[in-house]
């Protein structure tokens, strides 16, 4: 059942909301009354998101279509959203690049990409957001996150390599933001806890890592984002581990 106050007043940025987790995560919290600023590169599916969480009752739906691996378009985004004041941003947009078997392969500029993609843009965002967050004494960053940051497998080098710079980035502002915001204000959202139980999503179907193994409905992803918000103001859920109950 959806408490339509949980959230309200609450301005929520999310990226890569146009599909997946960020598509079905800004829907969750459209049902409990966020207004909602949702970024993705393309434009079609992303208004899309915007009419579903509009019908889902979200008092103010806005959407920037940016490409993140842009630096200069992220900072253009970030200081006008840094104007307009944003209390909780979800870090969720990523791509995943290499899928061979062999780590050393694959294309290096393709790997550029999704460090300025999964590193770079979170963190210029976050480095333009946090300020007003601190002004105003509270405010959440979520980190979506993947295992492969801290438990790497035979594959994905790359990948595993952008989402644990990724991870690392959130620990010194941890460390800078507690003491001014009172909470600890990043929560670190670590979608599965083995290789292969992975959300059922655009991205898992890209990279075929489903083959008939359990995998996490971006719906439960939601519920974990929320319990940062149904927490009392002394706690935060500092880390969540997602895993498949079952292979499917
Ligand atoms: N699904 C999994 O298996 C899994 C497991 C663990 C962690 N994760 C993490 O969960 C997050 C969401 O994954 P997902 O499975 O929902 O991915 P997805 O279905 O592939 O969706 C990716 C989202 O990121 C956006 N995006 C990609 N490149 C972008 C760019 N250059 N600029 C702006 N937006 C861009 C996409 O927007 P466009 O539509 O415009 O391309 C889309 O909204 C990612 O950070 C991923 O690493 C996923």
């Amino acid at each position: 059942m959806a408490d339509k106050k949980l959230l309200q007043g609450k301005t929520v940025l999310i990226t890569g909301a146009s599909r997946g987790v960020g598509e079905t995560l800004s829907c969750h919290l459209a049902r409990h009354g966020a207004k909602l600023v949702l970024v993705s590169e393309k434009g079609d599916d992303l208004k899309q998101t915007q009419e579903k969480c509009q019908a889902e009752g979200a008092p103010d739906v806005d959407t920037h279509s940016c490409d993140l691996a842009d630096p200069k378009a992220v900072q253009t985004l970030g200081e006008k959203l840094a104007g307009q004041g944003v209390d909780v941003a979800i870090m969720n947009a990523g791509v995943f690049v290499g899928g061979e078997d062999d780590p050393l392969k694959g294309n290096p500029d393709e790997w550029d990409r999704m460090f300025r993609i999964n590193v770079a843009a979170p963190m210029r965002l976050m480095r333009l957001l946090a300020p007003g967050m601190k002004d105003k004494g509270e405010g959440c960053i979520v980190c979506i996150s993947d295992v492969e940051a801290v438990h790497t497998g035979p594959r994905h080098a790359a990948y595993a390599a952008s989402k644990s710079a990724y991870e690392a980035s959130y620990q010194p502002f941890e460390w800078q933001a507690a003491p001014v915001l009172g909470r600890l204000s990043t929560l670190h959202l670590l979608l599965c806890k083995r290789a292969g139980n992975v959300a059922q999503t655009s991205m898992a179907e890209e990279t075929g890592k489903q083959g008939g193994q359990g995998a996490i409905d971006p719906h439960d992803v939601s519920e974990a984002v929320l319990l940062a918000f149904r927490c009392s103001a002394n706690c935060v859920p500092e880390e969540i581990v997602l895993k498949a109950a079952r292979p499917q």
